[in-house]
């Protein structure tokens, strides 16, 4: 038996489903249940019926599907498969700010540890971040922990004061305006998406500001044949294998989450087989943390 299928055989013993980052090696997306995008994929996590999750991401998505999801296993293949922006806010640094501001309401993007999520009113994610903020009840928002969102967001808040913490994806701030505008030059007649955690000069230059699922729906349905992605490479595979007729650039040099890219075939496998690695969050925080992702999903 190959590594695949010795996969797929676990899975059916185990009752697993795999969900995947749209980020994730390409033999990774093969092999998963479903593949989408942070909210795409908290919601498919609350919602499906199995007994184990493995999820193929980092650390902040697989607590988001055990938050959401408590009576499943869900596994982290791979544990050191951490979020460096996540990692930018302690639930100490937040309670100071808080202090510093208590007329405001607590945004987080779901790219935070679950303590942090414990201590916010509600998350967002970069497919709902900028509807959050205008349905939350506040004209004051602290928004953690990413500086590039928290600027998008408020450029479409302009009625609420927008707090921002100094956090960022590195993936996204290495994607730099010479670059896009070389790519732009280089390909005239493509269209240009990117992500909301790029910087306020790359996203100036976009037709479309977008999640990552936002991408995959924008690439089936906009009649571009021609596109330049400014987010993470590993989208773009999933992008030709649907959209065999069109055309993907990467924006400038191709970008790699490092985090993203650990978890191989083998990391999979062996997961499912040894049921490593579990998350456990303790229940209290967990709580809390529901409280501001259910939010979340009520209002998107
Ligand atoms: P989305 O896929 O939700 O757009 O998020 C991108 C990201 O950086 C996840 O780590
Ligand atoms: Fe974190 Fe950026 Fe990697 Fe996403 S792409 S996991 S935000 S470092």
């Amino acid at each position: 038996m190959n590594i695949v299928e010795k996969i797929t055989r676990l899975k059916k013993e185990k009752d697993a489903v795999i969900l995947a980052h749209n980020y994730q090696r390409d033999e990774i997306q093969d092999i998963a249940d479903y593949i989408g995008d942070s909210l795409g994929l908290s919601k498919k996590a609350a919602e499906i019926s199995c007994k184990t999750i493995v999820f193929c991401g980092v650390q902040f998505m697989a607590e988001s599907a055990k938050i959401l999801s408590p009576e499943k296993t869900v596994l982290l293949p791979r544990k050191e498969a951490g979020c460096p922006m996540a990692d930018m806010v302690t639930v100490d640094e937040l309670k100071e700010l808080k202090a510093a501001h208590p007329d405001a309401k607590v945004v987080c993007y779901v790219n935070t540890n679950a303590d942090v999520k414990a201590e916010c009113d509600v998350c967002c994610t970069s497919a709902n971040a900028v509807k959050v903020v205008q349905k939350i009840d506040a004209d004051k928002v602290i928004f953690v922990p990413d500086k590039n969102l928290a600027d998008f967001v408020s450029r479409w808040n302009r009625d609420k004061e927008i707090i921002p913490w100094d956090g960022y994806c590195y993936v996204h701030e290495e994607i730099r305006i010479n670059d896009v505008k070389k790519a732009k030059e280089l390909h005239s007649d493509a269209v240009l998406i990117v992500h909301p955690e790029c910087k306020r000069e790359v996203i100036d230059l976009a037709d479309e500001v977008l999640s990552t699922g936002g991408m995959v729906k924008f690439a089936r349905n906009s009649n571009a044949k021609k596109i330049i992605i400014g987010t993470e490479v590993g989208l773009i595979y999933r992008l030709k294998k649907e959209n065999p007729d069109k055309v993907f650039y990467t924006a400038g040099p191709a970008r790699m989450c490092k985090n993203m890219k650990i978890t191989t075939l083998e990391d999979v496998y062996l997961a499912l087989k040894e049921e490593k690695y579990k998350i456990e969050i303790d229940e209290e925080i967990r709580k809390r943390a529901k409280k501001a992702l259910d939010k979340m999903l009520q209002y998107v």
